[in-house]
């Protein structure tokens, strides 16, 4: 049976990834392989989990490279030197041009922490999205998985999960829980929603 080949692009801590890595031991991702995970740091601590896993890291520092251009184009290699079809943004804090969303159009997916379209865009990532949620007063928040596309966080949602704010909570807080309850259940679920749909349609495409 043909798995999908899948790259997981990561910046911190790497609790999303996780979530994917256990969800394929637990044999809910039956679609997807990991094929490589690329950190845009190289202290990031995905990479630990990554090499844990036994998946091939790397990593592309956007200060290593002379233009955004060489950059996309080193993170390109791995993807595609890698066989995978599908990447998924998983806390990865870099921007990535048009150029770069256009050349894996529908096939590149992120996780927010709230409901897109509220507190996303330019500027909002990780601990600001709670501190902006909090600020504002909603007493439910959530995450997103979208398709990514050149505008930031302007992508076709996939699936989205409420998380209640509770009154003594800090961005820490909230952002724990918008982890455990929303984004840790809805990525790895909609990695594996859109891998099947790929696979099906290339098994239609191929006959
Ligand atoms: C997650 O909360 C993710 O939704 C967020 O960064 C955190 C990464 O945590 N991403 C963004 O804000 C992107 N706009 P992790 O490294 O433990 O998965």
């Amino acid at each position: 049976m043909k798995k999908i080949g899948v790259a997981v692009l990561v910046s911190g801590g790497g609790t999303n990834l996780q979530a994917i890595i256990d969800a394929g031991k637990a044999g809910k991702l039956p679609s997807c392989e990991l094929r490589a995970v690329i950190s845009s740091r190289p202290d990031a601590y995905a990479l630990e989990r990554a090499a844990k896993a036994g998946i091939g890291s790397y990593t592309v520092s956007r200060k290593d490279c002379p233009s955004q251009e060489e950059f996309e184009r080193r993170i390109a290699a791995v993807i595609d030197g890698a066989g995978a079809e599908i990447v998924v943004l998983a806390g990865f804090m870099c921007i990535l041009s048009a150029d770069f969303t256009r050349k894996y159009s529908g096939r590149i997916i992120n996780v927010h922490p709230s409901l897109i379209p509220s507190f996303c865009g330019k500027g909002f990532y990780g601990l600001k999205v709670h501190e902006a949620a909090l600020g504002y007063g909603v007493k439910v928040t959530g995450a997103t998985v979208h398709f990514v596309n050149e505008i930031p966080d302007g992508g076709r949602i996939i699936m989205q999960k409420a998380v209640a704010v509770r009154k003594n909570d800090t961005p820490e807080i909230l952002q724990k829980r918008v982890m455990k309850q929303a984004e840790w259940k809805i990525l790895p679920a909609s990695l594996e929603l859109v891998c099947s749909e790929l696979l099906e349609r290339e098994e239609k495409e191929n006959g």
